[in-house]
Formats: structure tokens, C-alpha cells, sequence
């Protein structure tokens, strides 16, 4: 008995509190209901339909490099980073097509500079980064840079939420062409939004020429005029909250430039950070309203826009529903900037553009594969690779299943090569890295390549694996079409991709501990539509790891415990 009256205790409780939260977000002009869809948080709400994929130029095949993370962590410095550069160039390794050098986290100061930029570290990287990537430029490599979509890195160093602009330019300035974004320390959009007493416009350097007013809106969706009776005017456009709905406007401007827009909303309940987007002609401004006291009801947030002479269209309105909808925001925030910055960067020094591939590193966390395209060139899909058979297997069972979503210029990223890092076989190794390859993935190695310039038999077998052309090619097919898996036989998982010439390149991983044989009819080809076979007979069968050619129709082969056997078949 007493355990039912504490049930129905908790059940009236728990009534109270969401007919007084439900009561207090209408009163304040705000949709609960609409709130509540925040519960998906992996749901991408916002319509990303007939937004254009990103479109930099760079990356058309997946990205190949070296990274300091996987080995190096905190430890780097430039000399350090130089010693690197040489032996990539040393060891055939740049030649083989790795021309990335990637500064992962741990090399900015935690300081920025007296202009509020970003810093490499002074004591570790006294020269500074600018004079470190003219250093791997002139080896003919790259340099790659990391920060974090947050307001600190994972080694909680200064990051660029808020900073895109300054530190997108900042990094084109030094000459960066690849850029990681990680998202440790993310503050994520509020979905909220204030109502909205009014807008006004005005000229810099003059009073305001046009209000938008509750009394001049349009409104579509559940976004309306709603009475606030603390406002000096008693009321505010409302219910723009989670996606509710919108106001909108079309203004008469005398000029062309810069426009101040003071935004006066409703203060009250600001418990946390608040959000709007104002969107004139297409361009999305944002507004954060901060949490704080709210002594008095009415307050004021202003920003700075572009407005053309004649008709403008403006939108208010808050697309942040879900979690995944502010880190699509935010990603696509810093990859706009980066856009800007290298173009803007080419045009003001005359020089040719370099443009800088954009990888998303939030772990798979907001499902980015479905929207990473129209934000940047590559996006992890998973939680940290480790120098172990299970991690790599983990990630390789999860990315495998995205392939269609990896094409040209955008591409599932299931993280950097362990390849010869911590105590993987050389089977394991060569394994590692043609799964990465039959994945269309990019190859950056995480290994300290130091290393490598010793003439060991190891080394010879490491640089073996990861120099192989015939590999590297199916990476680099230029169809980028990664495989798909067409089959499984015991232990044995079947992979196979199409490439650009007509050709197929296929796998057979032996995931057990023991050693198999295989027998593959290739005529099965035929059945698989992804691969387009039409034909089988006389084809020719090229074993990439050991080089030789045959014309049979069935493929035999033994696997080695954690082993692969991969071929690429001309028909
Ligand atoms: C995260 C990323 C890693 C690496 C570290 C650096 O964990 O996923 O790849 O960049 O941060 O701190």
C-alpha cells in the first residue's frame, strides 16, 4: 500500500512539474511540444536537401599523410615535426603518395597572441607555425593543423567555437591545407529561442530607419504574435523556438553595406544561452542571447550585416531542434570560413589558392555520414582507433556498413593507420591497411616514421605494406566507391569495390585465429549489382599483395589467422 501512494506521489509530482514547465514556456511564447523533439538527439532535423555538397576542390580521392596523435600525443615539437617531413621523403614514403604532415593536438600555445589568434606553442614551436609549414612545403609536403568545435581542444588547449573566422584565416594565412575539427568541449545551440519584441535596422553611425515589429510580420508555421505583458510594448513575436515556426519580412533598404540590427527580446526565464538566426537574402546571421539575471524584462543583442539596396527578405527563426542539427551548424560554420579564408587568403596576395581539406572529427556521434558531404571532405564514424586487433575490427565493422555514403571529395574516415604501432602481427598490419584501402579511406599513418629510416627486416616489411602501389591504387581509385561486403563464408568476410576502369578489387579477411582456405567462384561477381559485372569469363586475376597474375574462374586461396587475400580482377 505504502508503495503504491509513493508511485502516485512521484505521478502527481512529476504531472506538476510538466504542467508548470509546459505553462511557463507558453507564457513566455514558446512552443513545448515542439521542444520535446529534442529527445532524438542523433536526428538531423534541418532540411539539407538542396543544400550543395562542399565544394573546396580538394580531396577528390581520399587523403593520404602522417599524424602526430596516434604515437607522438602531447610530445611534439618542430624539430621534432621536421624530423618527420624528412623521413617521409626518406623512406619512399612521400613518394608512395603520404604528402600530409598533420599536426594533431598539443601544438598551439594556451595562450593566443595579443590580436586574439591562435599561437603555436612558444617554447615548442619557437619559429612558429607559419615558418614550420614553409619548412614541410618546401619537401613538397603539406602541413595539416587541428582544433576543437569547442571551447577547448580534448587537451583542453584553446579551440575555435566562436573563433571560426579569425582562426579559419588565421590558418590559411600560414599556408595550412588540412584542418581537423574535433569536438571536445562542445557547447551545443540552444534550441531555445526569446521572443522577440522587435528588430531595428540601422546604418552604422545613425539612428534606426526600420523596425520589424510583431505589428509588420509574417509568420509561417506555429511562429505567431504572442502577449508578454513585462515588454514595454506588450508583445513579442513568439513560438520561434525548436523549429516551430518562423517570422519574416521584406524591407525596403536605401544602400547598399553594413547594417547595425538590435535585436530587443524578452529576458526573463534566460536560465541558459538562447538562439536565433537571422537570415537576410539567403545568408545566415546567428544571435546568441547569454543566460543571466534578467533584473529588467527587456534586453538587447545586436550584430552587425550585409544588406543590399532595394527588396531584402528577412527571416527569423531558430532550425535547432536536436543535437545533430547544432553540430551540422557548427561544422558547416567552420567549413564556410575555411572556404572564405583560402580563397580571400589567394586573391589579396595574388598567389594560387590552397585549399584546405576539412575533416569533422565528432566521432560518429550526430550519425555525420548523412550530412558530412555538405559540410567538409571527411568525418570520423567512430570513437578513437587503438593499436589493438579489437579496436581495428570494431571501427571495420562499423564503417564497412556506410559505404554509400563515401563518394569524390567526401569521404566516411574510420581514423588513422595503426600500421606498425603496438604489438599488431605483420599479418594484422597488412590487414589493417587493406581493409582501409578496400574502404576508400584515408591513409594517414600514425606511426612515428622516424623510425622506419633504420634498415631492419621489420621496417622493410612495414614500409612493404604501406608503400604497396597496387594497393594504394584501389585507395586512390578515382570512381571512389568503397566496397561493400557481398559475402561470408565461415570466418571470411567478402568484400569487393568497383573501380573507375571497369575493374573489381576484392577481398577475403579471415577474422578467426586460424588459418583457411577459400574457393571463390568469381562468376558469383555477376549476381552483385554495386559491382556492374556483366562478364566473367577470361578474366584476370592479379593478387595484389604478392603480385601475380592469374586467368582461372574460381579463386583458391589459404588466409593466415587475421589475414586477407586481395585481388584486383580485369574483365
Ligand atoms: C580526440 C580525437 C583524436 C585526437 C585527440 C587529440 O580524441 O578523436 O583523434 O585528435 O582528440 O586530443
Amino acid at each position: 500500500m505504502a508503495f503504491l501512494i509513493v508511485i502516485i506521489a512521484i505521478l502527481v509530482i512529476a504531472l506538476i512539474v510538466f504542467v508548470t514547465w509546459f505553462a511557463a514556456m507558453v507564457a513566455e511564447g514558446k512552443c513545448p511540444l515542439c521542444a520535446l523533439k529534442k529527445l532524438a538527439p542523433t536526428k538531423l532535423t534541418i532540411d539539407i536537401d538542396n543544400v550543395p555538397d562542399y565544394d573546396n576542390g580538394a580531396a577528390r580521392t581520399p587523403l593520404m599523410g602522417w599524424s602526430s596523435w596516434n604515437t607522438m600525443r602531447n610530445h611534439i615539437d618542430e624539430d621534432t615535426i621536421v624530423e618527420v617531413a624528412r623521413a617521409m621523403c626518406s623512406t619512399g614514403l612521400a613518394d608512395a603518395g603520404y604528402k600530409y604532415i598533420n599536426l594533431d593536438d598539443c601544438w598551439q600555445s594556451s595562450q593566443r597572441d595579443a590580436d586574439g589568434k591562435l599561437q603555436g606553442d612558444l617554447e615548442t614551436f619557437p619559429s612558429g607555425i607559419k615558418a614550420l609549414c614553409d619548412r614541410v612545403n618546401a619537401m613538397g609536403l603539406k602541413l595539416g593543423i587541428y582544433a576543437s568545435n569547442g571551447t577547448l581542444t580534448c587537451e583542453d588547449l584553446p579551440a575555435s567555437l566562436g573563433t571560426e573566422e579569425l582562426d579559419a584565416r588565421t590558418f590559411a594565412s600560414w599556408g595550412i591545407e588540412y584542418f581537423k575539427y574535433d569536438f571536445c568541449h562542445n557547447e551545443a545551440i540552444s534550441g531555445t529561442t526569446p521572443a522577440i519584441e522587435y528588430v531595428d535596422i540601422s546604418p552604422i553611425g545613425q539612428r534606426a530607419i526600420i523596425r520589424l515589429s510583431p505589428d509588420n510580420a509574417k509568420y509561417t508555421g506555429k511562429a505567431k504574435t504572442v502577449k508578454i505583458k513585462d515588454l514595454p510594448t506588450g508583445k513579442a513575436m513568439g513560438m520561434l523556438n525548436h523549429n516551430a515556426g518562423t517570422a519574416y519580412f521584406d524591407v525596403n533598404i536605401p544602400t547598399s553595406g553594413k547594417y547595425a540590427l538590435t535585436v530587443h527580446f524578452n529576458k526573463t526565464m534566460a536560465f541558459k544561452r538562447r538562439y536565433l538566426q537571422i537570415v537576410i537574402n539567403g545568408k545566415v546571421n546567428e544571435v546568441f542571447f547569454p543566460a543571466g539575471k534578467g533584473f529588467t524584462p527587456d534586453g538587447r543583442a545586436q550584430i552587425t550585416v550585409d544588406m543590399q539596396s532595394g527588396a531584402n527578405h528577412i527571416v527569423l527563426c531558430n532550425p535547432v531542434v536536436t543535437r545533430a542539427d547544432s553540430s551540422y551548424i557548427q561544422y558547416k560554420r567552420m567549413g564556410d570560413a575555411l572556404i572564405s579564408a583560402s580563397r580571400d587568403w589567394a586573391k589579396f596576395n595574388h598567389t594560387e589558392e590552397k585549399p584546405i581539406t576539412y575533416s569533422l572529427c565528432e566521432w560518429g556521434t550526430a550519425k555525420p555520414w548523412n550530412w558530412g558531404a555538405k559540410v567538409g571532405n571527411m568525418w570520423r564514424t567512430t570513437h578513437d582507433i587503438m593499436a589493438n586487433w579489437t579496436s581495428i575490427t570494431a571501427i571495420y565493422k562499423f564503417n564497412l556498413r556506410l559505404y554509400k555514403h563515401t563518394r569524390p571529395g567526401h569521404v566516411n574516415d574510420p581514423d588513422m593507420l595503426e600500421v606498425g604501432n603496438g604489438k599488431l602481427t605483420p599479418e594484422e598490419n597488412k590487414s589493417h591497411f587493406t581493409l582501409w584501402c578496400m574502404m576508400a579511406a584515408p591513409l594517414v599513418l600514425g606511426n612515428d616514421v622516424r623510425l622506419l629510416t633504420e634498415d631492419t627486416k621489420k621496417n622493410k616489411v612495414l614500409l612493404s605494406i604501406l608503400t604497396n602501389e597496387d594497393m594504394i591504387d584501389i585507395d586512390q581509385d578515382p570512381l571512389v566507391a568503397p566496397a561493400k561486403k557481398i559475402g561470408k563464408e565461415g570466418s571470411i568476410d567478402i568484400l569487393a569495390r568497383p573501380l573507375a576502369n571497369g575493374d573489381v578489387a576484392i577481398c577475403f579477411f579471415n577474422k578467426s585465429k586460424k588459418k583457411v582456405t577459400i574457393e571463390y567462384d568469381i562468376d558469383t561477381l555477376k549476381d552483385v549489382k554495386y559491382l556492374g559485372v556483366s562478364r566473367t569469363n577470361n578474366a584476370e586475376i592479379y593478387d595484389l599483395w604478392s603480385a601475380q597474375t592469374y586467368h582461372n574462374d574460381v579463386i583458391k586461396a589459404n588466409i593466415q589467422p587475421h589475414g586477407v587475400k586481395a585481388y584486383r580482377i580485369s574483365f
